[in-house]
């Protein structure tokens, strides 16, 4: 898109621009989401490490990450354009492509969520989805923190998904770790910078 308009004398006058103030990429659910799912994970993962015996606290922030992450996934089918699974998720074929790009010294240019990063979020739903069941479902045989369904189901169940939820919570915890370092990646190494448009929903073009 043209930066100047000529004047009828042939002088040029700056004209604002879509490649100076951006053009919307996240939208105001996705953005809130994010943030809320931030914060809420790490007070369910510092609680259920570090908190007191007794883990109301960290049931609460259990329930609020489930919260969010379901609607996320409602918002995956009926919101925005790139907040729709069916625009970001992709085959092998994309995915393997785009990996083969990632050393390009050049930013990605993607107006949404790239084929790699897609990865990423339909893993780590998942990956959230099994952990918050494996706390509801988990009974650690303490008359405590019992989880609110592990009444419904043996007590078998109730120990393996008490097995389960520990190291669900490393799994996410690596995940989480590689998500932080590909957004510095891109940052360093593709100059291109992620974390601004999740806040302002914005994403500057060339
Ligand atoms: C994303 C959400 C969650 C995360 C990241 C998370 C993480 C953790 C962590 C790190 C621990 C300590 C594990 C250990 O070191 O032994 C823990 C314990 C526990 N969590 Fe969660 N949790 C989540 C959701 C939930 C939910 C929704 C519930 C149930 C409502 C729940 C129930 C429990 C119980 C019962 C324990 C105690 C296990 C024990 O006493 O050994 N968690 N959680
Ligand atoms: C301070 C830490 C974090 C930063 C700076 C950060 C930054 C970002 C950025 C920049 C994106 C957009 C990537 C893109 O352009 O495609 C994103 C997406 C995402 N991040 Fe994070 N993130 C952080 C922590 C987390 C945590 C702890 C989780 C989950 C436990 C998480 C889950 C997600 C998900 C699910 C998306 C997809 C957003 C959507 O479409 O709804 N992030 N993050």
């Amino acid at each position: 898109m043209s930066m100047v308009s000529e004047t009828g004398r042939g002088r040029a006058i700056p004209q604002p621009s879509i490649a100076a103030e951006g053009v919307p990429v996240w939208d105001p659910v996705v953005r809130v989401l994010h943030w809320a799912l931030v914060i809420a994970f790490a007070a369910a993962w510092g609680l259920g490490k570090f908190g007191p015996d007794q883990m109301t606290l960290h049931f609460w922030a259990g329930y609020a990450v489930a919260a969010i992450v379901v609607i996320r996934v409602i918002w995956g089918f009926v919101g925005s354009q790139t907040a729709r699974f069916t625009s970001f998720v992709k085959g092998p074929r994309k995915v393997f492509g785009y990996a083969r790009e990632m050393t390009s010294r050049r930013p990605s240019k993607t107006l949404g969520h790239n084929p790699m990063g897609a990865l990423f979020i339909v893993g780590v739903l998942i990956v959230l989805a099994m952990q918050i069941l494996s706390g509801l479902l988990a009974d650690p045989e303490d008359y405590i923190n019992v989880g609110p369904l592990a009444q419904y189901v043996s007590s078998d169940v109730a120990r393996q998904a008490l097995a389960l939820h520990e190291p669900l919570s490393t799994l996410l915890l690596a995940m989480v770790a590689v998500h932080i370092l590909s957004i510095v990646f891109y940052r360093l190494y593709k100059k291109e910078d992620l974390v601004t448009p999740m806040f302002t929903g914005r994403k500057k073009i060339d």
